[in-house]
């Protein structure tokens, strides 16, 4: 059994608008970075795109059913930009929905769906895109915020900045390698700033959701612990230190992001806001080398990092999810003891994303869809989370990625993250055994 987690910890589950909602262009939704990204050939396994998704737009209610008879606390979604861009009617019944189903909605303002009018105008690179996601802000609270008390800014800035900006793997495949940087400044001042329209709002709570995990250096050699050193910093220093010490990792990233001396400090200022939470989303540790003279790298990884960086990322010895992902799950541990160790002033953590793919078949004879290896994924994961509680890291929440298969970005729907499996043909939704295993999970801690 598992440890008892603490009174009042949250449980829940999460999703974001692009990769289940579909209806690309109900309600004269304008397009977004994606839909421009996958109407490019060769972006997205097997030539996939999201205009229909898991059609999420038009069977809401079914999925917070699923979402709700879990007995979760709370349901993590994302708004589109652009579709809140021609108004805010599908989020309005939505949230409406959830509420109605007992359930506290902690929605993200932004999932990586840029309008591709403000990409046109140079998106994250472009520091005016800092104060428009501030106004779209200011549309959501004033639409929602009679009912929405609880937010979270913008989902992993920098994954976002990393594949998006210096490599082409996201939209808007940008590939400006460290040149990415100030679209990483850029979303961290949207982030500061869309604090202080929430606070002004009368927020309950605002968190943020960035993606954390431990950087271990492929062995003793000065060299590669420096290149792991590097590495944690520009991926996970960069996005957290400005928010949680107001300042930037190292040198280079203030050479990188372009602003500095009296602009700086202001801009810092508004970035480490203080927060109620702080959003973890942990998946799979890194190991890294010093690059070897000669060595091909090609391939090593699913990401193919550009040569002549000062860091290689090599494969960590693990099992792997049938996406290829480590199954670490001493890592989340570790991450959140070092954010502990790292930040004096770090909020009450809740881990915002955590789960894993498996090419579940769909529903056999018997009905059912048995992914057990997710169950052992969770299951580890959350005992992962109870050690780091146990080792004094204050964690309020967990919530699982996905509720449900959806459409896994670059590698579109072959990738299943879901507690409720969709049929690809007629989607149709199945509860996978790992929902009732999560549901039985939350009654029981609920109930001691
Ligand atoms: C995270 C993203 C989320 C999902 C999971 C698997 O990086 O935030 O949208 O794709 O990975």
């Amino acid at each position: 059994m598992y440890p008892q987690f603490p009174p009042g910890f949250r449980f829940g589950m999460s999703t974001s608008a692009y990769q289940i909602e579909g209806a690309a262009d109900a309600d004269g939704k304008k397009p977004s970075i994606w839909d421009t990204f996958t109407a490019r050939p060769g972006t997205v396994r097997h030539g996939e795109h999201a205009r229909v998704a898991i059609d999420h737009y038009h069977r809401y209610a079914e999925d917070v059913r699923h979402i709700a008879e879990a007995g979760v606390h709370d349901y993590r979604f994302s708004f589109s930009w652009p579709r809140v861009q021609s108004g805010t009617g599908f989020y309005d019944r939505l949230v409406d929905t959830i509420l109605a189903a007992g359930v506290r909605p902690v929605p993200t303002i932004y999932h990586w769906d840029l309008p591709q009018e403000l990409e046109d105008a140079g998106g994250w690179m472009n520091r005016d895109t800092a104060q428009r996601l501030a106004d779209y802000t200011a549309m959501l609270v004033e639409r929602l915020g009679d009912r929405v008390r609880d937010w979270i800014t913008l989902n992993e800035m920098s994954v976002h900045t990393l594949y998006g900006y210096a490599l082409t793997d996201h939209a808007p495949g940008r590939g400006l390698g460290l040149g990415a940087l100030p679209a990483a400044h850029h979303q961290l001042l949207a982030h500061g700033l869309a604090v202080q329209v929430l606070r002004a709002g009368g927020a309950r709570s605002v968190g943020v959701a960035n993606q954390h995990f431990p950087v271990l250096p492929a062995g003793d050699d000065p060299d590669d612990v420096a290149a792991a050193g590097l590495f944690a910093d520009l991926t996970n220093w960069t996005f957290a230190d400005p928010i949680l010490r107001g300042e930037y990792p190292n040198e280079l990233v203030v050479a990188g992001i372009g602003v500095d001396g009296a602009q700086l400090a202001r801009d810092l200022e508004v970035i480490r806001a203080p927060l109620d939470f702080y959003g973890v989303n942990y998946y799979e540790p890194t190991m890294i080398e010093a690059p070897r003279a000669g060595k091909d790298y090609a391939g090593v990884l699913e990401v193919d990092i550009p040569d002549g960086l000062p860091f290689s990322p090599v494969p960590v010895k693990a099992e792997r999810t049938d996406f290829g992902w480590a199954i670490v799950p001493s890592g989340l541990t570790g991450i959140l003891t070092t954010l502990r160790d790292r930040y004096p002033h770090l909020p009450p953590v809740v881990i915002t994303e955590n789960g894993a793919s498996f090419h579940d078949a769909g529903p056999g004879p018997d009905g059912r869809v048995h992914d057990p290896r997710r169950i052992a994924f969770l299951d580890a994961h959350l005992r992962a989370v109870a050690d780091a509680i146990e080792a004094g890291v204050r964690v309020d929440g967990y919530y699982v990625w996905s509720a449900i298969d959806n459409f896994e970005w670059a590698a579109g729907y072959d990738e299943r993250f879901g507690l409720v499996h969709v049929d690809r043909e007629t989607l149709a939704r199945t509860r996978k055994d790992s929902w009732y295993w999560y549901r039985d999970l939350i009654a029981a801690q609920t109930r001691s």
